[in-house]
């Protein structure tokens, strides 16, 4: 099968296209994905009922807030998306090019929804608790307290998070297949170094 790997070439970048993304897109990439990995971890103490209610409202202030944090940063992201020069497609196969597209599109996506479907859930809480951002200042809940509103966005919530799981273990696989099979250097375009030849 024609993988449309480009070899090496992804890692040197074709003529006129950075080699890899913006150092800038890059940190905002990696953070991201840690702030997630901690969000996912710390979910667990956070609901966990034998703990005492002061550490979970603790826990329960630290998760929005982080939460709320990588909600700023895939913004940030998406305007540098636009603002600056990306690599060009990493891979030749329209096939391949569009599942990845639909792939990265659908990671954006579950990033975005989890904060925004997390603020809500908090805002709809029948139990009205302030988010304050890293205990600095409240974060102004957009609704008020509506007990359907809350329990669908408690339902979406919940699953975005496990469609985002999924979506992770396909991200990864690819690029595994890309530096596995295809050794093409897609990592590098992820990572920090000369963007020109
Ligand atoms: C990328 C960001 C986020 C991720 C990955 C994430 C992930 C999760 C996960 C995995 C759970 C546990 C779900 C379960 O087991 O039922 C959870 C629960 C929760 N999250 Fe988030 N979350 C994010 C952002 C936010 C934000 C911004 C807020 C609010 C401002 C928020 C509020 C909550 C609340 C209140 C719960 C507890 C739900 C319950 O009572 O069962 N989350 N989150
Ligand atoms: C929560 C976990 C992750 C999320 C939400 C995520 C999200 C994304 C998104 C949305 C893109 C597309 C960038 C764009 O087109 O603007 C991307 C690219 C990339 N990600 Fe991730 N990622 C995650 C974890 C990982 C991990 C663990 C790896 C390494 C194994 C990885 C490696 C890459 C690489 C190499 C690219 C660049 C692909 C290219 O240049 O075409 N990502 N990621």
């Amino acid at each position: 099968m024609d993988t449309g790997s480009r070899g090496d070439n992804a890692a040197k970048g074709a003529p006129g296209e950075p080699a890899r993304w913006h150092p800038a897109s890059v940190a905002l990439h990696w953070l991201t994905f840690l702030l997630i990995l901690f969000q996912f971890w710390v979910s667990g103490p956070m609901l966990d009922e034998k703990r005492d209610l002061l550490s979970r409202f603790e826990l329960y202030q630290l998760h929005k807030s982080v939460g709320l944090t990588v909600a700023a940063f895939v913004l940030l992201r998406l305007v540098l998306r636009v603002a600056l020069r990306q690599p060009g497609p990493e891979n030749d196969n329209p096939w391949l090019r569009g599942a990845a597209s639909l792939v990265h599109a659908a990671l954006y996506l579950c990033i975005i929804a989890l904060p925004v479907t997390g603020l809500l859930m908090a805002a709809a809480a029948p139990i009205q608790i302030p988010t304050l951002y890293f205990g600095l200042f409240p974060v102004p809940h957009p609704i008020g307290p509506d007990p359907a509103v809350y329990r669908r966005m408690l339902w979406l919530h919940d699953q975005f998070g496990n469609i985002l799981i999924g979506l992770g273990v396909v991200h990864v696989a690819a690029v595994a297949v890309h530096m596995v099979l295809w050794r093409d250097g897609l990592l590098g375009r992820m990572w920090f170094g000369r963007r020109w030849s």
